[in-house]
């Protein structure tokens, strides 16, 4: 969502912020931009869609642009304003001498439409960001002082952002700065970098420095100058990023999705290393810092999260019920910073997020530790901001995920549950001895059990052309399983559109089995276990109402061929672990069916990878 990229040094700048913008694609956009310091002027080029656009605009201004060495540029996911060359990225104030970019959402963004309309100010687009480069050239022309210009500005501004500013009176000199969305600086040999994320910096600098909320950088190619809102200089902290320059290839899959989908034996063996060696020897979480003490004084946990993060949430609550018997809450982060929670110091609040930068769960986050909550953060990037307020963090390891619906990194969120679950009951020996070493067992077993799903695709493929022009679907669960028919469900919502639901199997009676006809496809999740017949019940009444049915299963019960159009068979697995193995077939059943109706898999329409705004 939005990303945002800079540069001063003495190189050409051009292709250096193209690249970034690309390298932060995976994020979702619907238009592009960028600006560059020109001889005496500073020139803005937009395009619509893809940033394919954007290079072919540049294209006939080569000579204009091809010894600039300053600039900024953008990628926009539309919150205010439809997706249009007006609305895009770089925003300037009516004179054009400052351009800005900007990544998150100004709440007050009216009050000061109105007020900088007010002072003469004539805006152009329907955008928030638009005021604020209003904003800060009108604090220019009091100032003449680019820094102290966004300083004031940032005063006045509500909501959150990150920016990144060049004037024309300057001329290598960027300034930026952030409040609850992303941005980092790379620093080079006599140049910087901005970026919202990694991608977009790792293959020119490993050295970077993340700015904390509220804080300013001004940038030359010489040095960066780091200040507090009031004004005061700050200490650098300069990190070296943990990562290597990562070609964001898809390794001859068609699509990044079904590539990260493949990978998935490999991320559960990833989370596995260093944390479960043998079956009979204990989890290891370094970085989790609960003991006895703190888990005896705990009356709760939330769990707070979105999207995909929030179904895996889900399993996790199921997991920590079972093993540990505390009382846990799951919550989407959207609904939990808007009303009163009863969160306290015995409160244990997990966050789950892939990206760690989710504005939602960040801010979620950040309310319960105002609190006094213990903070665990589960999440793919332990550089991210909810790893920076995390007490204690179990980080994924599951590589970058750049399609944008999610996969391998849900399976190795679920990973992080089953060891924080056996580990905390571990901790309180809630688990006999003989129980936990059969469920490290089986958890060791995970890789290989994936691995024989995906080395043979031929029922999901079949099931995914048979159903591929349905309008809508159900799919059902119970138990553990519930949260993988909802996010099942959500897969094939977000990559072919088609209007899918996921449902606890026992709750179809009281309302959705009014829908059931011979045109509506119900997926059971079949699992064996506790709740295998009932959710066999369940089948029979939808099958009594027409309704195709296709079951997911481990079962090799004779009843199901009668029952079942369509059965997609997964090796066996112990009950608890089911929604690991049952979740690869729903996620290639969602690819296939997209790939085969011609969507845009990786970057499905008015989707974002990171949701920097609330
Ligand atoms: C977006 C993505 C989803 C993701 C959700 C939460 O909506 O498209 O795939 O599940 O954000 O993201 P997080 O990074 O917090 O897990």
């Amino acid at each position: 969502m939005c990303g945002i990229v800079g540069y001063v040094g003495d190189r050409p700048v051009v292709d250096i912020l193209l690249d970034g913008l690309e390298q932060l694609e995976y994020r979702g956009y619907d238009s592009s931009g960028i600006a560059l310091k020109c001889a005496d002027d500073i020139k803005v080029y937009k395009a619509e869609g893809k940033l394919i656009n954007l290079r072919n605009t540049l294209k006939s201004h080569v000579s204009e642009v091809s010894s600039s060495t300053m600039g900024i540029g953008h990628i926009r996911w539309a919150t205010h304003g439809a997706p249009t060359l007006l609305n895009a990225h770089p925003h300037t104030c009516n004179c054009g001498n400052l351009v800005l970019v900007h990544n998150g959402i100004i709440e007050n963004y009216k009050e000061l439409r109105e007020k900088l309309t007010a002072q003469g100010c004539v805006f152009r687009s329907q955008t928030d960001t638009e005021a604020v480069a209003h904003l800060v050239a009108s604090k220019y022309a009091k100032t003449k002082d680019l820094t102290e210009a966004v300083r004031l500005a940032t005063q006045e501004i509500e909501g959150a952002y990150a920016l990144c500013v060049m004037h024309n009176d300057y001329k290598n000199t960027l300034v930026v700065t952030k409040r609850n969305a992303p941005l980092l600086v790379g620093i080079g040999e006599g140049e910087f970098y901005v970026a919202s994320d990694v991608p977009a910096i790792i293959k020119h600098t490993k050295k970077a420095m993340y700015l904390n909320d509220n804080q300013i950088a001004t940038i030359t190619p010489e040095k960066l100058v780091l200040i507090d809102k009031d004004g005061n200089e700050l200490p650098q902290k300069i990190e070296v990023l943990p990562w290597e320059p990562v070609a964001l290839s898809k390794m001859g899959y068609k699509h990044f999705m079904l590539k990260e989908i493949h990978e998935q034996p490999d991320v559960v063996r990833n989370i596995l290393v260093g944390k479960l060696h043998a079956p009979d020897e204990p989890i290891v979480l370094n970085e989790v810092k609960l003991n006895k003490e703190t888990l005896k004084n705990l009356n709760r946990i939330q769990i707070i999260a979105c999207g995909t993060s929030l179904h895996a949430a889900m399993v996790g609550k199921y997991l920590i019920e079972n093993f540990c018997g505390i009382a846990v809450d799951v919550e989407a982060s959207s609904e939990y910073i808007y009303r009163k929670t009863v969160t306290d110091a015995h409160t244990l609040v997990i966050g789950v997020s892939q990206s760690g930068e989710t504005a939602d769960t960040l801010t979620a986050i950040k309310q319960a530790k105002a609190k006094g909550s213990h903070i665990l953060i589960i999440t793919n990037r332990p550089d991210s901001a909810m790893a920076r307020e995390a007490d204690s963090l179990v980080p994924v390891n599951a590589g970058i995920e750049v399609s944008v619906a999610a996969t391998k990194s849900y399976t190795a969120q679920l990973m992080a549950f089953y060891l924080l679950a056996l580990y905390m009951a571990e901790i309180k020996e809630s688990v006999d001895v003989p129980t936990m070493t059969s469920l490290k067992a089986e958890m060791m077993l995970l890789p290989q059990k994936i691995d024989q799903i995906l080395s043979n695709t031929d029922e999901v493929q079949k099931c995914a052309r048979a159903y591929a022009n349905t309008k809508d679907f159900i799919y059902v669960a119970r138990g553990i399983n519930f949260p993988t028919a909802l996010e099942g469900a959500l897969k094939l919502k977000e990559i072919s559109y088609i209007n899918a639901t996921g449902y606890p199997a026992g709750e179809l009676k009281h309302g959705p089995i009014a829908m059931l006809d011979e045109t509506m496809p119900v997926l059971s999740i079949l699992m064996n276990g506790s709740v295998y017949e009932k959710l066999l019940s369940n089948s029979e009444e939808a099958k009594a109402r027409n309704a195709r049915m296709i079951a997911l299963t481990n079962s090799n019960d004779e009843k199901l061929n009668d029952l079942f159009e369509h059965i997609i068979r997964v090796p066996d697995v112990q009950e608890l672990f089911s929604p690991v193995i049952a979740m690869v077939p729903l996620q290639l059943l969602a690819y296939y069916i997209a790939e085969f109706l011609g969507k845009d898999v990786d970057q499905p329409r008015n989707l974002a990878k990171s949701v920097t705004v609330e």
